[in-house]
């Protein structure tokens, strides 16, 4: 059990110091509008509800002194930069002594390959109860038992739309049919 608390506050992405999505949206307005206008990924450390769920965990003494708040921004993004799952959450810090195209040639473009698989969105969206081991949150296995699955369509291929002239955060075609959010 205590592996698994180590194992579950482990940031789900890159440590370090993010530029910021204002920096992306200069060059990639596009993405930048959809993925503030639509996303809840944007709002994933601003909101309300994050915040009043975290103050319930953290008061909780067991809780909170085996884990504390990080396990919480181990997914839901950065705590500095509080932007939610941004841009850097998900294709990595733009470190900052390189050039914008040294970042795009070693980072943002192999980082595609992987960010393009279910597995990489399921690190996430698996969420375990680390004292009783049960799943809050199973979008593996609910992804493993639909029948988008033995179509071979995976996470990506609905809720991100490609072959746009600029590149889409598609999020946006579910802004409407969302149904109300699980309790964590
Ligand atoms: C100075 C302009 C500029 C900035 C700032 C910028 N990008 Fe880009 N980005 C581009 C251009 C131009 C392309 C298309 C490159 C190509 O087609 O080879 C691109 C492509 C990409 C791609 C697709 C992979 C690739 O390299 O072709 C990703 C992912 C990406 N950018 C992410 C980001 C993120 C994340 C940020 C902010 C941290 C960012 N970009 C900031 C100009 C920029
Ligand atoms: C770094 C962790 C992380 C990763 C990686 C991640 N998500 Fe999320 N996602 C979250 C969190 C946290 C929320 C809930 C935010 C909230 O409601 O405050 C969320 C919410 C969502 C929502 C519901 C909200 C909405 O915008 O309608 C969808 C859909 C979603 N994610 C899809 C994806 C897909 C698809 C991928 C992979 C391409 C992915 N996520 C990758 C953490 C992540
Ligand atoms: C393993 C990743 C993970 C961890 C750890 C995690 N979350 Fe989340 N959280 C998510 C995902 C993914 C969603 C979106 C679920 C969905 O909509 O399907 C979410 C949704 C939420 C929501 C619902 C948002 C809304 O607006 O209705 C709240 C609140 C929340 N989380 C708070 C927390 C707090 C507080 C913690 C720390 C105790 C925490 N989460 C830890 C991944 C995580
Ligand atoms: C939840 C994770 C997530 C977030 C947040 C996110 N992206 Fe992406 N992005 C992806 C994934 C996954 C892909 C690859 C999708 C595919 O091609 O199937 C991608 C692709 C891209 C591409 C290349 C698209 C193409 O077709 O070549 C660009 C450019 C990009 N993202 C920029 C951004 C910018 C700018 C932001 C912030 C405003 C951002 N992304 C936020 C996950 C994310
Ligand atoms: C066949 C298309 C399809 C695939 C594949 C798919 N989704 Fe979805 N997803 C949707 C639609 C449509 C919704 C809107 C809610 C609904 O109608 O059930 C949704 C809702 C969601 C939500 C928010 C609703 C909730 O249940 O809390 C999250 C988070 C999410 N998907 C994540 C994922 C992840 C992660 C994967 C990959 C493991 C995935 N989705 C694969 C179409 C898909």
């Amino acid at each position: 059990m205590i592996n698994d608390m180590q194992e579950m506050k482990q940031a789900r992405y890159e440590p370090g110091q993010p530029r910021g999505a204002a920096q992306c949206q200069t060059c990639h307005r596009q993405e930048f509008a959809q993925w503030q206008a639509n996303s809840r990924h944007a709002t994933a450390t601003g909101a309300e509800s994050f915040h009043r769920m975290k103050a319930a965990f953290t008061n909780s003494m067991l809780l909170s002194g085996m884990m504390g708040e990080d396990l919480c921004y181990a997914c839901h993004g950065s705590k500095t930069a509080n932007e939610g799952v941004s841009c850097e959450t998900c294709h990595g810090v733009a470190p900052a002594e390189q050039t914008w195209a040294e970042v795009h040639q070693q980072k943002y473009k192999p980082g595609l390959l992987g960010l393009r698989k279910p597995e990489f969105c399921l690190q996430c969206h698996v969420v375990k109860n680390p004292m009783s081991g049960e799943y809050l949150l199973d979008m593996a296995r609910e992804w493993e038992q639909s029948p988008a699955r033995k179509a071979g369509q995976t996470c990506q291929d609905c809720h991100m739309r490609w072959g746009q002239t600029v590149p889409i955060m598609g999020l946006i075609l579910l802004g409407e049919t969302v149904p109300p959010t699980k309790k964590i």
